[in-house]
């Protein structure tokens, strides 16, 4: 397991008005998890969540107020601590985030994760979103738990509209993509038989825990790094719920 790094990044600036961008993303493909039992998880919670937790938006995926996906203010799966396979995918992950910033020679920030699952049946798609680019914006990912091979699109910010040169992933369960939020993606209509499960997150910097986040949202939005104390004054962990797998 180790990141393959991609980026858009241009030549040397020619001229004043010129745009300066580099955007940074890295694939891995994690191994000896049950990618479907976490899967199979998501999906038999499907129901419950759908009608007890609300919608607040689809974040741009076109999957509507009837997804798991619009409720990622209220549930974060990486919590889910009665699920070995969960633990040790958490632990995966982490491991790919150090290993990110350690070969950039970037100092990783404290760190929070908010995480959310995505649902698609065939013949949906995820439109193309981004997730962050406020001053605070940071890093996301996302991983292929169950589905048939498919493909996602990262694209070039600054030429998304106009020429778009995507950095495409072929998708196989375990299959993990980081990158900076600030990145659009997308995947295309899927076309598999069997349900496609993923789960998607954002690692959030403190700074941006204590400006954005409404006391509401708090419960699914978690220290995830030895870095990220925080008091309990600042961040309280808000109303408990009567649904046994959301912590
Ligand atoms: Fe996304």
């Amino acid at each position: 397991m180790s990141l393959k790094f991609w980026q858009f990044q241009n030549q040397e600036l020619q001229s004043p008005f010129a745009p300066r961008y580099r955007y940074i993303g890295a694939d891995a493909v994690i191994e000896d998890i049950d990618f479907g039992a976490i899967a199979q998880l998501l999906l038999d919670a499907e129901d419950q969540m759908l009608k007890e937790l609300k919608p607040t938006h689809d974040g741009g995926t076109g999957l509507g107020l009837n997804s798991i996906t619009s409720r990622f203010m209220s549930y974060n799966p990486l919590t889910w601590t009665h699920s070995e396979d969960i633990m040790n995918l958490r632990e995966k992950i982490y491991t790919l985030y150090l290993e990110f910033h350690k070969t950039l020679k970037i100092d990783r920030q404290p760190m929070f994760v908010q995480c959310w699952a995505n649902i698609v049946r065939p013949g949906q798609e995820i439109k193309l979103h981004l997730h962050d680019i406020s001053e605070y914006s940071y890093l996301s990912g996302n991983i292929l738990l169950q589905g048939s091979p498919s493909e996602i699109l990262y694209h070039n910010p600054q030429n998304a509209l106009v020429r778009p040169e995507p950095h495409r992933i072929q998708q196989e369960p375990g299959q993990i993509t980081l990158f900076q939020s600030c990145i659009p993606h997308q995947v295309p209509e899927y076309t598999g038989e069997d349900i496609r499960v993923s789960l998607s997150f954002d690692f959030l910097i403190r700074e941006y825990v204590l400006a954005r986040v409404k006391p509401r949202n708090q419960r699914c939005i978690k220290p995830w790094d030895m870095m990220a104390e925080i008091s309990l004054e600042e961040f309280d962990d808000g109303e408990s719920l009567e649904i046994p797998w959301i912590r």
